[in-house]
């Protein structure tokens, strides 16, 4: 498949349509976050519509980690609302575990657990949240592994797999808990050159099959083929937003034109 027709494929999705503005299953809204005197998020507004892909991009320090981690309410925010399917996130509490469980969440540094197997990995958590059997456990875990392609490493620890397959695990993990959203900061960042692909390959897919997906990532072939929309952010703003085409094709801001130039020179 050529670049152009995975991307209308992606984009063509039947749940992209269903989509609909008014009714964003991801609403963040007027959100600020301190931390001590650093204004790390300015006003954040943002919303991402079922089965919609969002690529966050922006230099280093600019506050897309501690966007995706107010998401999923692993920081709490100042002022504002940040709402997963309509609903409030709640401050805590049983509630803030139940919503969390329906935003997935992938991070540059797989942590999965060292010492145990890859499928325990997997079964873990839906066992002790949505208290699931071990056969209905292992069952879906394995469908899930061979998704990502590592089905034939379940038994193995960790540190016996290769980064990228790790990565993917850690995909498979997330995608247990059934969440309605899947955000990925930064996934393939600490990843050897060779096993970058593999890992986007797995998100491609999840993009095709039509999971909501907000993304972290400076791979701009990423962005370019599985995005519907991207947002630059710099200083705790969003400074730009459009359409891949819009924002690499027709970049307004000096900052992001700047940014770019730096990215797409290596
Ligand atoms: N827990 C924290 N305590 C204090 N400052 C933090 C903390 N986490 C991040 N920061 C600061 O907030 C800013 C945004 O960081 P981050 O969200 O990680 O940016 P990015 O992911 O875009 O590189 C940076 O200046 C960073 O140093
Ligand atoms: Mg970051």
């Amino acid at each position: 498949m050529t670049e152009s027709s995975v991307s209308a494929a992606v984009k063509s999705g039947d749940s992209k349509a269903a989509g609909h503005a008014d009714n964003p299953l991801v609403e963040v809204s007027h959100v600020d976050k301190y931390f001590g005197d650093l204004h790390v998020l300015k006003d954040i507004n943002l919303k991402v519509t079922k089965g919609e892909v969002l690529v966050i991009i922006g230099p280093s320090g600019s506050g897309k980690s501690t966007l995706c981690r107010t998401i999923n309410r692993l920081e709490a925010i100042d002022s504002g609302v940040i709402r997963i399917d309509g609903e409030p996130l709640p401050q805590e509490g049983k509630d803030l575990t139940r919503l969390r469980a329906e935003v997935g969440m992938v991070f540059q540094s797989f942590n999965l657990f060292a010492h145990k197997s890859i499928l325990d990995n997997v079964t873990l958590a839906p066992r002790k949240v949505r208290r699931i059997s071990k056969d209905q456990a292992d069952k879906e875990a394995m469908e899930l592994l061979a998704r990502v392609g590592v089905d034939s490493q379940a038994k193995k620890l960790p540190a016996q797999l290769s980064g990228g397959q790790q990565q993917r695990v850690a995909i498979a993990r997330s995608l247990a808990m059934h969440p309605k959203v899947m955000l990925f900061d930064e996934p393939t960042s600490a990843l050897d050159p060779e096993m970058i692909n593999e890992v986007l390959d797995v998100m491609v897919d999840l993009a095709k099959e039509g999971m909501t997906m907000i993304v972290v990532t400076h791979e701009m072939g990423f962005a370019r083929q599985a995005a519907n929309r991207v947002v630059f952010m710099a200083d705790g703003e969003i400074l730009e937003e459009g359409t891949p085409e819009e924002f690499f094709e027709h970049t307004k801001t000096e900052r992001a034109k700047d940014f770019l130039g730096k990215i797409l020179d290596h």
